[in-house]
């Protein structure tokens, strides 16, 4: 589904497997980029739907993976074995990837799959800026969810700005994947300083999320109240 032009979402749990994070393609000067890649089970769908956008999964060079779980980039192997599609993360998340293990990458914590050992190719940075057919995406570290976790901001040649949050907004919380309360509420800090027309995350369905900055405020403002971390309290308003 496009969601604007040049960028099309074709994983998430609604249009390819309910193990799926949400997973967005970019068309960059006839060669494929993908945010995220979905899970193995995923994978033969989340191929069905770049072929039903029009595009040949065949000229799929690259993956940004938003952190290390085995929702966002547990099918990357198939991609390398299939495409030689390479790799990227940020170097915090890189070992649990390379090692496969199941439960740092959630694979046997949430899924009840084993991880398998997947090379990564190269390490993202904050800063680092990547050109896409849309724009221009750039790379943010927002550690919390887990200390590689990065989001993905498109500067759109319309001039409209869209963030790809993957976990780090609405992310779940656990010691076990190296998830940090501590550090958390900086890159929500980090969000909260820019300007972004829109927005969306690892976890619904295709959607743009509009009025970005004030639903991007609400989810901080109710970060850390309770045992979730997305639990709102019930004494100060929250349009959304
Ligand atoms: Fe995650």
């Amino acid at each position: 589904m496009m969601l604007l032009p040049g960028v099309y979402q074709v994983a998430g749990p609604s249009v390819s497997h309910f193990f799926d994070a949400t997973a967005y393609l970019f068309p960059c000067d006839g060669e494929l980029m993908l945010v995220d890649c979905a899970t193995r089970e995923g994978h033969e769908q989340m191929l069905a739907n770049i072929r039903r956008l029009g595009f040949d999964p065949a000229r799929l060079t690259r993956v940004l993976g938003t952190h290390g779980h085995y929702d966002h980039i547990g099918g990357a192997k198939l991609l390398r074995e299939s495409f030689g599609t390479r790799l990227y993360l940020h170097s915090l998340d890189r070992e649990q990837v390379e090692t496969g293990d199941s439960v740092r990458t959630t694979a046997s914590l949430l899924y009840g799959v084993e991880a398998e050992p997947i090379p990564v190719d190269g390490c993202l940075e904050e800063g680092d800026s990547f050109q896409v057919d849309a724009g221009v995406l750039h790379v943010l570290h927002t550690p919390g969810h887990s200390p590689g976790s990065c989001c993905f901001v498109l500067e759109h040649t319309s001039g409209l700005s869209m963030l790809f949050a993957g976990d780090t907004l609405h992310g779940g919380y656990h010691p076990l994947i190296g998830a940090n309360l501590d550090i958390w509420p900086e890159s929500l800090k980090k969000l909260t300083s820019r300007h972004f027309d829109y927005f969306t995350f690892g976890h619904c369905n295709p959607q743009l999320l509009c009025d970005a900055d004030e639903r991007i405020r609400c989810l901080v403002q109710s970060f850390g109240n309770y045992l979730n971390p997305w639990f709102k309290d019930f004494y100060r308003s929250y349009p959304y």
